[in-house]
C-alpha cells in the first residue's frame, strides 16, 4: 500500500521523485525516503512522517544524480520511524531497494540470511530484499549487468508474497531494475527518460504512455534502453500504451482538497463514464465485453464482488439488475467471498469492481471464480491495473484520477455504469417494458445536470456541518435503495471525520439500534423511495421523540419540513436515486471534516489502494 516513484534519464532526479512522492501521499505516509545514484555511490536521504518532512532535509542536501528511486511508506512491519522507512540497502552498501507489498516469507529469509552473516537495521520485511539480492551476486566473480538482472531474478524467485520492486546497483550507476508480484508498477516512457511509478498519477505530469508489467516480470532500465523478461531470464515484448487522463486531472485546480474537487467533478465523470454506452432507441453499447446473448440467457445468477465503496456500488448494481434484468444477484465482500466457498459455476457471471484496480481481496476473489469456471467482468478506474489483466472482460469508469483516500466521484461512475449494464441486461434478455428503459436511459443522461442543481446547494449542507460536527456518533437511516446511499454515507463519515456512525435500514431501528438514541444525537435520514417514505417518515419520528435532531435528503419541501434541517434534491427513478442522493452526503462528511480541522485527504491508518490483505 506504500507508494514508489522511480526515475532513469538525463534531468536531476530528486525533483522528480519529490513531486511523484507528493502525487502519491493518498498511498501512505507514515515516512519517506529517496535514493541517489550519485558518482558511482548510492545516497540515500529518509524521514518519518510526510514527504515535507523529507523535503526538507533534502533543502539542504545537494544531489545531483539522475538516476533514483523513492518511496512513501503505509507501514506494515515495523512501526513508523527513520530506519524502518525505505530505501533500504544491504550490508555491503551495494544495493538500495523500495518495496511495496508484503513479504510472507521474511522471517524465514532473515534467518536464512543471519546464518550467512547478514545483519538486519530494521524491523521491516523489505530489508531482506536487498541482502538476498546481494547474496547471490557475491557468487558471482564478474560484475556484469546480466548477473545484477540473475541476482534479482534469483531473489525475486525466493519471496513469497507481494511486490513491486526497484533496485540500484552500485556497480552500473546508469542503470535500474524493476520487477513486480501482486502490487502495481507502471512503467513510463519519456524522451531518452523513463519514469517508475506504483500509481500513473504519480508521473502524469510527465508521460502519458506506459509500460504495464505482469506479475513475475521484470525490467532493466537505461536511458535509452528498456528490456522485460520473466522469471526464468528469458526476455519479452511489450507494447507502450498510451492513456487518455489528462494531466491536471491529478492536481487540486484551486481547490483547496482533492475530495471537493473529486465531488465537484462528478458531473462530467458520470458524463464521460455512460456517454459512450447509451444508446438511444437501440441497446446500450457494451461491445467491448464479449458477452453473448445464448451465454446471458443461461445465466442463473450475478454475483458482485467489491470491497469497501465499490461494495457500495455493487448494492445499487444488485438493485438494479434485479429489479430490470430479473437475474438473481449477490453482493459480496471480497473479504468474505474468497473464504467461503461460493455457490458459482459456468452459468454464474461474477463482476468484481475496484477504483484502483489493485485490491488485493477482490483480485484474490476474482482468481477463486476464474479457478470455479466463472466469467469474470472487472468494472475498474485504472486502464491496465492488475484486475483488468486477470478478468475475461474490463469495463471502465471514467472518472480520472481519483486521489483523495475517500472514494466519491469513482462511486457514482460504478453506479452509473452499472445501471446502464442493467438495462442492457434487460434489453438483450427482454425482461423489462422498452418504454421504461428508455426513460431510463434518458433520464441517465440528466444525471450530470441534477447534480449539477444539488452542488449549488452546497452551503445548505456546510451549514448543517457546521451545526452537527462535534457530534460522537451519528446514525443514518432510510429503506431499500436509500439504505445502500446510507451505508455509503456512513462510511463517507467514519473514515474522514472519525465519527462514529451506524448506517440501518429503517425498519431495523426497533430491533435494537434505537437503544443508542439519546437527547441531541444526530440523524441522518434519505427519503427518496417514494414507497417507503411514510414508512421511513415514521421511524425518523421514533428517533425524534426520543431527543434526535434529523437532517433529512429527500425529494419534497412538504417532507423537508417535517425536520430540523433538510435538502430537498431534485427526483428521478429510484433506480437511479443513489447517484444524487449521496452528493449531500459526500458534502456532510466534507464539511464537518473541514471544521474540525483534519486532513482530508489523508485520513489516519488508511490507504487509498489496499493491495495487502
Ligand atoms: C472508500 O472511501 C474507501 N477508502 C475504500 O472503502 C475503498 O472503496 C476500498 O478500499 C476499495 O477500493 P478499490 O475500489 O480501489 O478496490
Amino acid at each position: 500500500m506504500c507508494g514508489i516513484v522511480g526515475y532513469v534519464g538525463e534531468k536531476k532526479c530528486t525533483p522528480i521523485l519529490i513531486n511523484g512522492l507528493k502525487n502519491l501521499e493518498y498511498r501512505g505516509y507514515d515516512s519517506a525516503g529517496i535514493a541517489v545514484m550519485e558518482q558511482n555511490h548510492i545516497e540515500v536521504v529518509k524521514e518519518k512522517g510526510r514527504v515535507k518532512n523529507l523535503e526538507d532535509i533534502l533543502s539542504s542536501t545537494v544531489l545531483n544524480g539522475t538516476i533514483g528511486i523513492a518511496h512513501t511508506r503505509w507501514a506494515t512491519h515495523g512501526k513508523p520511524s527513520k530506519d524502518n522507512s525505505h530505501p533500504h540497502k544491504d550490508n555491503s552498501n551495494t544495493f538500495a531497494v523500495v518495496h511495496n507489498g508484503i513479504i510472507e516469507n521474511y522471517k524465514e529469509l532473515r534467518m536464512f540470511l543471519e546464518d550467512s552473516n547478514y545483519t538486519f537495521y530494521s524491523q521491516t520485511d523489505t530489508e531482506v530484499i536487498p541482502n538476498l539480492i546481494h547474496y547471490y551476486y557475491s557468487k558471482y566473480d564478474e560484475k556484469t549487468k546480466d548477473n545484477f538482472l540473475k541476482s534479482v531474478i534469483y531473489a525475486c524467485n525466493e519471496l513469497r508474497g507481494s511486490y513491486a520492486i526497484l533496485v540500484l546497483c552500485n556497480d552500473f550507476p546508469n542503470m535500474e531494475i524493476v520487477a513486480k508480484k501482486d502490487s502495481p508498477l507502471v512503467i513510463g516512457k519519456g524522451t531518452n527518460e523513463y519514469y517508475i511509478a506504483s500509481d500513473i498519477p504519480a508521473v502524469l505530469n510527465y508521460t502519458k504512455d506506459f509500460y504495464f508489467l505482469d506479475d513475475n516480470n521484470f525490467a532493466t532500465i537505461e536511458e535509452n534502453e528498456i528490456h522485460f523478461y520473466d522469471s526464468n531470464n528469458i526476455e519479452l515484448n511489450k507494447d507502450l500504451k498510451s492513456i487518455s487522463w489528462d494531466c491536471t486531472s491529478s492536481s487540486k485546480r484551486g481547490y483547496d482538497d482533492f475530495m471537493i474537487k473529486e465531488i465537484f467533478e462528478q458531473p462530467e465523470a458520470i458524463k464521460r463514464t455512460i456517454i459512450n454506452r447509451i444508446n438511444l432507441g437501440k441497446i446500450c453499447n457494451f461491445s467491448d465485453i464479449n458477452l453473448s446473448r445464448k451465454y446471458l440467457s443461461a445465466i442463473d445468477k450475478i454475483y458482485i464482488v467489491a470491497c469497501g465503496t465499490a461494495m457500495h456500488a455493487g448494492l445499487v448494481g444488485k438493485y438494479a439488475i434485479e429489479k430490470l434484468a430479473k437475474i438473481p444477484t449477490i453482493t459480496e465482500i471480497a473479504s468474505e467471498f474468497r473464504y467461503q466457498n461460493p455457490l458459482i459455476d459456468k452459468n454464474t457471471l461474477c463482476i468484481f469492481i475496484s477504483q484502483s484496480g489493485e485490491t488485493a481481496d477482490t483480485i484474490a476473489a476474482l482468481k477463486l471464480a476464474k479457478q470455479k469456471n466463472c466469467k469474470t467482468l472487472a468494472i475498474t478506474n485504472v486502464i491496465g491495473s492488475s484486475i483488468t489483466r486477470e478478468a475475461d472482460f474490463s469495463i471502465y469508469t471514467e472518472a480520472g484520477p481519483e486521489i483523495a483516500v475517500a472514494s466519491t466521484k469513482a462511486y457514482t461512475c460504478q453506479v452509473a455504469l452499472l445501471c446502464c449494464f442493467a438495462i442492457y441486461l434487460s434489453e438483450v434478455l427482454k425482461r423489462e417494458n422498452t418504454n421504461l428503459l428508455e426513460n431510463l436511459k434518458q433520464e441517465l443522461l440528466c444525471i450530470p445536470e441534477k447534480i449539477e442543481t444539488i452542488l449549488k446547494n452546497c452551503d445548505v449542507v456546510e451549514d448543517v456541518a457546521n451545526k452537527v460536527y462535534l457530534e460522537k456518533d451519528m446514525f443514518f437511516l432510510g429503506r431499500g435503495i436509500d439504505y445502500t446511499t446510507c451505508l455509503e454515507g456512513s462510511l463517507k463519515l467514519k473514515e474522514i471525520s472519525y465519527i462514529h456512525s451506524e448506517a440501518y435500514s429503517a425498519g431495523e431501528l426497533k430491533h435494537g439500534p434505537i437503544a443508542l438514541i439519546e437527547n441531541n444525537i444526530t440523524v441522518v435520514g434519505i427519503l427518496t423511495d417514494e414507497n417507503l417514505i411514510e414508512k421511513s417518515v415514521s421511524n425518523l419520528q421514533e428517533v425524534i421523540t426520543r431527543g434526535a435532531k434529523t437532517f433529512v435528503v429527500c425529494n419534497d419541501e412538504n417532507v423537508a419540513n417535517r425536520f430540523d434541517y433538510s435538502l430537498v434534491i431534485p427526483s428521478t427513478y429510484t433506480y437511479l436515486s443513489p447517484l444524487l442522493s449521496i452528493v449531500p452526503l459526500q458534502l456532510l462528511s466534507y464539511y464537518i471534516t473541514k471544521e474540525k480541522g483534519l486532513d482530508v485527504d489523508k485520513p489516519r491508518n488508511l490507504a487509498k489502494s489496499v493491495t495487502v490483505e
